[in-house]
């Protein structure tokens, strides 16, 4: 029996990096998969976004494990888009238990420099993007009467101010806002919620040169190598960067029945960085 056997989990963002992570882990430990992604880019996050062709390749992953998974190109910005991506799944899947809220961007500049527009995007992503998910979702898990899990996922960042962030640490704060929250109004109905806060994670939202210059803005044209030893800086245990698949597996435990009566909790997984 797999950890969330004949389960039904609703993962955003899940075109690649933690997304695609978290939709195989799932589905690895027994899960059918709703996933959605914008597979497109917003003009003000300074690196490629997913295409299409991600999101494929999440669906392949997941039906080669001989789990379902209806995936829709679909903009967390969009309530009714999302509301009718979780409905389309759930009529199909059957229920409902899981929930990944994991879509987000980043962008940077000092905070009384950013844009309208950059902090707009932001919160429009990645805190009202986390509420329509949640408020999609969370009457499907209700009809069922099961109880179920809600993760949603914020960051290192979501507990702490880092300079060149603060719009995305202003979002990332707001999850943790929304979470407890819910914790709260969800619990009559077994519904846990909790966040995870990820230190910095091996994925193209970090491998890009727009986040290598803001780790190294004394050097011209910043290489992954000559960013490593400062991403380790940020830890404590002695590696540069975590992997998708730690945070799949900090998702897996808080899905899943071992984490019961786990609820309103922020668990870093940060190699240390929210200690230093
Ligand atoms: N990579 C890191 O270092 C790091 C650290 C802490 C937290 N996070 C958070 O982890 C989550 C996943 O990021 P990742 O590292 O996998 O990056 P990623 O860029 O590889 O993946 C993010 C996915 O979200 C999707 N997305 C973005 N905006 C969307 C929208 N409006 N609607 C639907 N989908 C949208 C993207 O298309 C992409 O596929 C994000 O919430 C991010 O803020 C990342």
């Amino acid at each position: 029996m797999g950890r969330v056997e004949g389960k039904v989990a609703f993962v955003t963002g899940a075109a690649r990096g933690q997304g695609r992570s978290h939709a195989i882990r799932l589905a690895q430990e027994g899960a059918d998969i709703i996933a959605i992604d914008l597979c497109g880019q917003i003009e003000s996050a300074p690196y490629p976004m997913s295409v299409p062709a991600d999101l494929a390749e999440t669906i392949q992953a997941v039906e080669a494990l001989d789990r379902r998974i209806i995936a829709t190109q679909t903009d967390v910005r969009d309530f009714d888009a999302v509301n009718k991506a979780v409905s389309d799944g759930v009529a199909t899947l059957g229920r409902l238990d899981i929930v990944a809220v994991n879509a987000g961007i980043t962008s940077y500049g000092g905070a009384i420099d950013l844009s309208e527009t950059m902090w707009q995007d932001m919160m429009d992503t990645n805190l009202t993007g986390a509420w329509h998910t949640v408020k999609a979702a969370v009457p499907h898990i209700i009809a069922g009467g099961r109880g179920g899990s809600i993760v949603l996922t914020s960051s290192a960042a979501g507990l702490k101010g880092f300079p060149g962030i603060a719009h995305y640490s202003a979002a990332k704060h707001g999850v943790v806002g929304l979470m407890r929250t819910i914790a709260q109004e969800l619990a009559p109905h077994m519904i846990r919620a909790n966040t995870v806060h990820p230190g910095c994670v091996d994925t193209l939202m970090i491998n890009n040169e727009a986040t290598y210059s803001l780790f190294a803005p004394d050097l011209s044209a910043p290489t992954r190598e000559d960013l490593l030893p400062r991403f380790e800086s940020l830890n404590v245990l002695p590696i540069p960067l975590i992997e998708a698949i730690d945070v799949s597996n900090a998702l897996i435990f808080l899905a899943s029945h071992e984490a019961r009566y786990i609820t309103a909790v922020t668990l870093p997984i940060d190699a240390g960085t929210l200690i230093k």
